[in-house]
């Protein structure tokens, strides 16, 4: 049967692309940069948070889907009014919150590059050269922390999915021979997870995710030191083991988000091994000042582990999102992840290197690249000499801590988060400070000066200062305590 003929397209304007001639996306662009670099000039003053309450936000962009488009420059000028205007300053020197790093020069043109390309790094003839960077930036990670060469990795998003990839892995290895890819978990044994309740929340999604679920996973009391301590580990994996459960997977610290404890690697490599265990270490906030010679020691079993997770948007200073996932087995993820489609494997060179076969995505942007626009531009020398300082200057608060009289440090080291809590006089008991420290984080903000978070240790709350940004100088540690102290002083105790 004959199709009847399409109803003629009526176009509003007489051109046939979304696209501006390109002298006058040239002077876009220029614009676009101008924009940034305003920004940027204010980055060591302006405010780390924009102090503006949701109202008003939502006012901005409360309008109806726009049917025809505006001027680009008009929408510059808007998009500067607002979102360039008002940013939660990351890249400032203001912000100590949670684990936010302040991005890098490079990377922003690599960002821009990425996207002015549009490569999609699933397959090899899709994006040859990004393809190859991918793997040359997994190959320098694992040489920038001394890991074995052949390892194997893959680019994911962040660390919550560069956990979920080695668990992924993990589970899909562990139970290979009975047939988890086909069968599921269903009629298997639970599998048992164990990790310290210093973990991040993370793991714990993962193994929601993977079906494992989370009555299955072992939050062990942590030590004083808040690390794992490798006797309880061997006792609670010998009970479950007694109870007929099939234990299977240890997550190990390298650098828990509370406080930065690194759990002893060496010896939890040990309890896998001896116990036919996967190991895999969640190093998203502090796997990469493994690169660091005065750390060394401290990350010794590392080179053990199964599968890594890294994030290059916190202690590499990625701008967002880029993070890792290593494996020791380079065919492990291939094993996880290879499916065959007719229209995925129709004309292609089965030598090359299909990022798609190691993934679980298949179309993926080209994260890798800011990542090795970092180390060509900066080089990894200078890079941890800047994770060495962020490391001193946690030091340097923990120190002002000390010398003050209002102020206490509760921990520091061996990473870059000091924990304190601000003491007042010193006259006030324990439940009226913990209400106090709990009060701060929520009162700062409002004031916006400075951003910190806090969190609970031993059930107190701290205040909890995370330094990774390499443009941080002493000034700024001054400056936080001093802000905290006018604001609690200015406020006075909460009611
Ligand atoms: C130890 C640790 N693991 C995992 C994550 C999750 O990383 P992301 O926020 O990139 O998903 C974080 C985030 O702070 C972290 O500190």
């Amino acid at each position: 049967m004959k199709r009847p003929p399409p109803a003629p397209v009526t176009l509003p304007h007489r051109e046939v692309s979304l696209d501006a001639p390109l002298d006058e996306f040239a002077r876009q662009l220029h614009a676009c940069v101008d924009l940034i670099i305003e920004r940027y000039r204010t980055m060591y003053d302006a405010d780390a948070h924009p102090g503006i309450d949701e109202q008003t936000v939502r006012g901005w962009f409360d309008e109806v889907l726009p049917q025809s488009g505006i001027d680009i420059h008009d929408l510059l000028r808007e998009a500067g009014a607002t979102v360039v205007a008002h940013p939660v300053m990351n890249i400032g020197t203001k912000m100590f919150a949670y684990v936010m790093s302040g991005g890098n020069q490079v990377s922003v043109m690599a960002d821009l590059i990425t996207s002015a390309l549009n490569q999609n790094a699933a397959k090899w003839h899709l994006a040859p050269a990004m393809t190859e960077i991918e793997q040359r930036v997994i190959a320098w990670t694992a040489e920038f922390l001394r890991l074995p060469e052949h390892l194997g990795g893959a680019i994911v998003a962040s660390g919550s999915a560069a956990n979920l990839t080695g668990l992924t892995v993990a589970r899909n290895l562990f139970a290979e021979r009975l047939g988890v890819r086909t069968s599921g978990l269903f009629g298997l044994q639970p599998l048992i997870v164990y990790g310290s309740d210093q973990t991040h929340a993370s793991v714990e999604k993962s193994i929601e995710v993977l079906g494992i679920g989370s009555d299955n996973y072992r939050k062990i009391p942590a030590r004083p030191d808040f690390t794992l301590d490798p006797d309880t580990l061997r006792r609670h994996i010998e009970r479950d083991r007694n109870a007929g459960l099939m234990p299977f997977c240890i997550v190990a610290n390298a650098g828990t988000v509370n406080t930065g404890a690194i759990d002893p690697l060496a010896e939890l490599a040990t309890v896998a091994s001896e116990n036919g265990l996967w190991l895999h270490v969640d190093g998203a906030y502090g796997g990469l000042a493994s690169a660091l010679a005065t750390h060394r020691g401290r990350y010794r079993g590392l080179e053990r582990a199964d599968s890594v997770a890294l994030d290059y948007h916190k202690w590499l200073y990625q701008p967002y999102e880029v993070g890792c996932t290593l494996v020791r087995d380079r065919d492990a993820l291939k094993r996880t992840y290879h499916k065959s489609a007719e229209y995925l494997d129709y004309g292609v060179h089965a030598e090359r290197f299909d990022v798609s076969r190691h993934h679980f995505d298949l179309s993926r942007n080209t994260k890798a690249f800011k990542v090795w626009m970092s180390f060509k531009a900066y080089g990894a020398q200078r890079i941890a000499a800047m994770l060495a300082k962020d490391i001193e200057l946690a030091d340097y608060l923990a120190r002002c801590c000390d010398d003050a009289p209002d102020f206490e440090t509760v921990t520091t080291g061996p990473l870059a988060i000091t924990c304190f809590r601000y003491i007042g006089g010193g006259t006030l008991d324990d439940s009226k400070l913990d209400a106090w420290n709990a009060h701060l984080p929520a009162a700062l903000e409002t004031d916006g000066r400075v951003f910190i978070t806090g969190t609970r240790l031993l059930g107190r709350p701290v205040l909890r200062a995370c330094i990774i940004n390499h443009r941080f100088r002493r000034s700024d540690i001054d400056y936080l305590l001093a802000v905290i102290r006018d604001v609690a002083e200015r406020d006075g105790e909460p009611d």
